[in-house]
C-alpha cells in the first residue's frame, strides 16, 4: 500500500499526536478524500487510528502483521531488509526468494509470508505453520565465496536466530547441528539454505527461516515442536523478533565478509549443543555414524570421533539420536519464567 504507507509515515512522525486531514493532504499532495481512503485502508489492515473531527488523526496501535512498512519501521541494518516483499499467502518464501534472486534482486532482499501452501524443510519434509501467527521468511545473499562455504550461511542464520530468540524471550536456546533451533528438547525453528552456484562459486543463496512464534503445528514430527509463546507463557511479538534477527544477521554477515568464518563459528558455538556427547548421525544416503561430537570445522561440518579413534567430518545429515546427555553451552541462562 504505497500511498497509504506515506500516510502512515506521517502519522508515525508525531507519536501520540494528532495530524490534521488538511496537513496530510498538503504533505502528500492528494485530496482530503484520498487521505480518508488511505486511513480506511490502513484500518482494514489492522491499524488502530483515531479520527477526531476538526482535530485530525492519531495512530494508536499498529498490527503485528508482516507488512513491509511495519518490518522497516525501526530497522537499522546496512544490508538486510533494504528491499522487502510480503505475501499474505505464497507457495514458499524460499521459492519466491530464489526467483527474485534469479531476477537480479539485491543481496539482503527479504521475503516474508503470513502463510505458505508448500513450505518445505530439509530432506524434502514439509514445513507446516498456521497463518498469521509465526515467522516464515527468506533472505537473499550473494557472498563472494566458494560453493562449499555456503553452509556458513546456515550456521550464521542459526546463530542469529538463536541469539535473537534468547534476547527476546530470555529462554535458553540451543542449536542442534546443523540448524535446528531447540528449547527444552523441542524444535522451535528451522533453517533451509538453498543456492545457485556458477563455476564452484556461489551465484546467490537463499536462507529460509521458519519459527513457531505463537503456534506450533499440531501434526506430530519425529520430535516435538513447540512455540515460543507456549514456552515463555505469553504472546511473542513477531515484528520485534524479526527485526532483532535481521540486526543480528546483518552484524554477523558483515563480520564474516571481512574476517572469514571465525565470527560465525564463535557465534554458533555460543549456542551449540551436544559438544562432547555421544550421538548417532543419519546421513542422506542412509549411512549412520555413531561417535563423540568434536565440534564443527570451519565450514560448519560436524566432526565426530568414532569408536576406533578416527575423526570423521560429516557435511550433511542430522543428529537423530543422542546417546548421552549433552553438555549445555557455557553462559546459557535458565528460563526467565
Ligand atoms: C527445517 O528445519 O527442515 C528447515 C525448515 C525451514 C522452513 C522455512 S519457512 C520459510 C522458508 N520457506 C520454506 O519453504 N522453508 C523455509
Amino acid at each position: 500500500m504505497p500511498a497509504a504507507g506515506k500516510v502512515l509515515t506521517w502519522l508515525r512522525k508525531k507519536p501520540g499526536e494528532y495530524i490534521s486531514g488538511e496537513e496530510l493532504s498538503r504533505r502528500l499532495a492528494v485530496s482530503r478524500t484520498a487521505v480518508w481512503k488511505h486511513i480506511h485502508q490502513l484500518r482494514a489492515a489492522g491499524y488502530v487510528i483515531e479520527a477526531v473531527p476538526h482535530v485530525g488523526y492519531c495512530l494508536l496501535r499498529a498490527p503485528d502483521r508482516l507488512l513491509p512498512d511495519e518490518i522497516a519501521n525501526g530497522l537499522r541494518t546496512k544490508r538486510l531488509g533494504r528491499k522487502i516483499f510480503c505475501y499474505e499467502s505464497t507457495t514458499s518464501t524460499n521459492d519466491r526468494a530464489l526467483q527474485l534472486a534469479a531476477d537480479g534482486l539485491p543481496e539482503g532482499t527479504l521475503v516474508a509470508a503470513e502463510h505458505q501452501t508448500r513450505g518445505r524443510g530439509r530432506r524434502e519434509r514439509e514445513w507446516l505453520s498456521p497463518a498469521r501467527c509465526n515467522l516464515l521468511f527468506s533472505l537473499i545473499f550473494r557472498p563472494p565465496w566458494a560453493a562449499e562455504q555456503a553452509s556458513r550461511l546456515t550456521l550464521m542464520m542459526a546463530a542469529a536466530v538463536a541469539a535473537a530468540i534468547h534476547r527476546e524471550t530470555g529462554l535458553a536456546v540451543y542449536i542442534k547441528w546443523p540448524n535446528d533451533i531447540m528449547i527444552e528438547n523441542a524444535k522451535v525453528a528451522g533453517i533451509l539454505t538453498e543456492m545457485q552456484a556458477q563455476a564452484d562459486r556461489i551465484a546467490f543463496a537463499v536462507c529460509g527461516v521458519g519459527i513457531n512464534v505463537n503456534s506450533a503445528p499440531a501434526r506430530a514430527r519425529s520430535y516435538p515442536a513447540r512455540s515460543l509463546a507456549k514456552l515463555v507463557g505469553r504472546p511473542v511479538g513477531r515484528l520485534v523478533l524479526l527485526r532483532r534477527i535481521l540486526h543480528e544477521t546483518d552484524r554477523l554477515y558483515a563480520k564474516t565478509l571481512s574476517q572469514g568464518s571465525r565470527p560465525v563459528l564463535d557465534a554458533w558455538r555460543q549456542h551449540a549443543d551436544r559438544n562432547g556427547a555421544r550421538v548417532r548421525v543419519a546421513q542422506p544416503d542412509g549411512q549412520v555414524w555413531s561417535g563423540r561430537v568434536m565440534g564443527v570445522d570451519e565450514n560448519g561440518a560436524l566432526r565426530l570421533r568414532l569408536k576406533n579413534g578416527e575423526v570423521k567430518t560429516l557435511r550433511s545429515g542430522e543428529i537423530n539420536r543422542v546417546l548421552t546427555k549433552p553438555e549445555r553451552a557455557a553462559g546459557e541462562r535458565p528460563r526467565a519464567c
